[in-house]
């Protein structure tokens, strides 16, 4: 028996909400949680579930919700064993999620050979053990992947293999070739400039074959090249231990050029910021929507302090959405890892975050956890309001501060709903603003803890 107290008679529905969440972290990503549905059988032996049913559990992503933990309660009503699983998991060369149930599972260990053509950081449910991949043949792998294949010409230190750890190392040079030579028009006239922020310019490019998002470092003023350096090494090892549905997958970095960059997975959607603003013309984003984005974004969040790690700039800008508006928190590592006492506080001279999200101890150089509980707070007052964070021409400036007038019954708070969605209701609106509200408390330990957070969005 497993110290959580699980063993492999251990019924399904037994398991509690941190080992679903810990099993939804490996089998969610790239729909491993599929692999696993296809070999859950009735007993007559047919198969439990069809199409239609994975259509419909497809369907929960956009709305938030963990595919892999519904599966688990559906098929949990039958009385099914965590042996069963863990030898569907196994079948499926699924250890890790495996070793989550049952941490004595041995297997033989077997030379990895990490990736296939796919995308490599979100195949990490299946790699992350080191004993599972199976050795590929690397002729045969070349043969049925020519995109793979180092471009004939660069030198051979440009070789786009990815090592060891699933990380392709790139070379600047690779990078201005992809970046269309750093075109700086915005992508959406032809060019390659998707946006640009504190950290400098990010470009759209391509990279075998799939859209990425290429993030220039700037150049930090009081850091020498050695200390940059050191610093952009260390915040590459925190984007490659990070990995969660909900956080942008790195898909690699250079550090040979002048400039550092990181290579993002592209999100076709842009930032939760940019479509609630409808930028470019982008459809108004439904209640529905908006709610499965305020969990997914939660979940994230509540994983990063879960590893002990603080954000510090939490904010629409920083969550993107991929093509099924699944939110994904960007910008998690750069803003510098917390110590491993990260969950206490911790003064810093250099205050990092955007001050109309920023709470009052976050301001003076704390740095805890709970300001990232704040920022969320003015993150979900955006989403049920429609309104920026900031305006010079409104009064109140601040979006936070908005909150005093409905408090004061200055403002209704169906006033101050986006009037732009059509699918509300007042009763969840009212829990969300509410939640907004004690997020937003002044002192950090009124405001709730992200797990609370969590619960309080996954219960509503
Ligand atoms: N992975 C990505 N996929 C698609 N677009 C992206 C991606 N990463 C960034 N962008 C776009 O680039 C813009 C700028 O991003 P960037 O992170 O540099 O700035 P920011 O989020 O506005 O501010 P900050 O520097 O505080 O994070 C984003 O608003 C988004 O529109
Ligand atoms: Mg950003």
């Amino acid at each position: 028996m497993s110290s959580s107290g699980v063993a492999s008679d251990t019924l399904v529905r037994k398991l509690s909400r941190s080992t679903l969440r810990e099993l939804s972290d490996f089998l969610d990503p790239q729909d491993a949680w599929k692999s696993v549905l296809v070999d859950i059988k009735k007993d007559t032996g047919e198969p439990r579930y069809t199409q239609l049913h994975v259509r419909r559990f497809e369907r929960l992503v956009a709305q938030g919700k963990s595919p892999t933990v519904e599966l688990l309660y559906d098929w949990g009503t039958t009385n099914c064993t965590v042996g069963e699983l863990v030898e569907i998991l196994i079948k499926h060369k699924l250890f890790a999620p495996a070793r989550v149930l049952l941490p004595d599972i041995t297997t033989a260990p077997v030379e990895t050979y990490w990736r296939s053509v796919e995308d490599p950081p979100t195949q990490y449910h299946q790699e992350q053990t080191q004993v599972c991949a199976v050795k590929l043949n690397q002729a045969k792998l070349k043969e049925e992947s020519p995109c793979m294949l180092p471009d004939s010409t660069t030198g051979p230190e440009e070789s786009q293999e990815p090592p060891e750890d699933g990380f392709y190392s790139f070379t600047y040079r690779e990078l201005t070739q992809i970046t269309g030579n750093w075109d700086e028009r915005p992508a959406s006239i032809g060019g390659n400039r998707l946006g640009e922020g504190g950290f400098g310019i990010v470009f759209k490019g391509q990279h075998n074959i799939k859209p990425v998002a290429v993030k220039k470092l700037n150049l930090v003023d009081d850091l020498s090249p050695e200390e940059l350096k050191s610093q952009f090494r260390q915040e590459i090892q925190t984007l490659k231990r990070l990995k969660h549905v909900n956080l942008v997958n790195m898909v690699g970095f250079s550090s040979d050029g002048h400039y550092p960059c990181v290579v993002y997975v592209y999100m076709s959607n842009g930032s939760l910021f940019d479509r609630l603003a409808c930028l470019d013309g982008s459809c108004p984003l439904s209640w529905q929507l908006r709610c499965g984005i305020t969990v997914g974004t939660a979940r994230g969040l509540e994983y990063l302090h879960h590893h002990n790690h603080i954000h510090r700039d939490v904010k629409s800008g920083n969550i993107l959405l991929d093509e099924s508006f699944v939110p994904k928190i960007s910008d998690f590592g750069l803003t510098r890892a917390s110590s491993k006492h990260s969950c206490t506080t911790v003064i810093t001279e250099r205050i990092v975050g955007t001050t109309a999200y920023m709470a009052p101890e976050a301001l003076r150089g704390e740095i805890t956890p709970k300001s990232d509980v704040f920022s969320f707070g003015v993150v979900l007052l955006e989403i049920v309001s429609g309104l920026p964070p900031v305006d010079e021409n409104r009064d109140p400036k601040l979006l936070m501060e908005m909150k005093d007038e409905i408090e004061d019954e200055e403002m209704t708070l169906e006033e101050f709903i986006d009037k732009k969605m059509l699918d509300w209701d007042l009763e969840s609106v009212e829990r969300i603003y509410n939640l907004a509200s004690q997020c937003l408390s002044e002192r950090k330990n009124r405001r709730p803890l992200m797990k609370e957070v969590l619960a309080e969005l996954e219960g509503s």
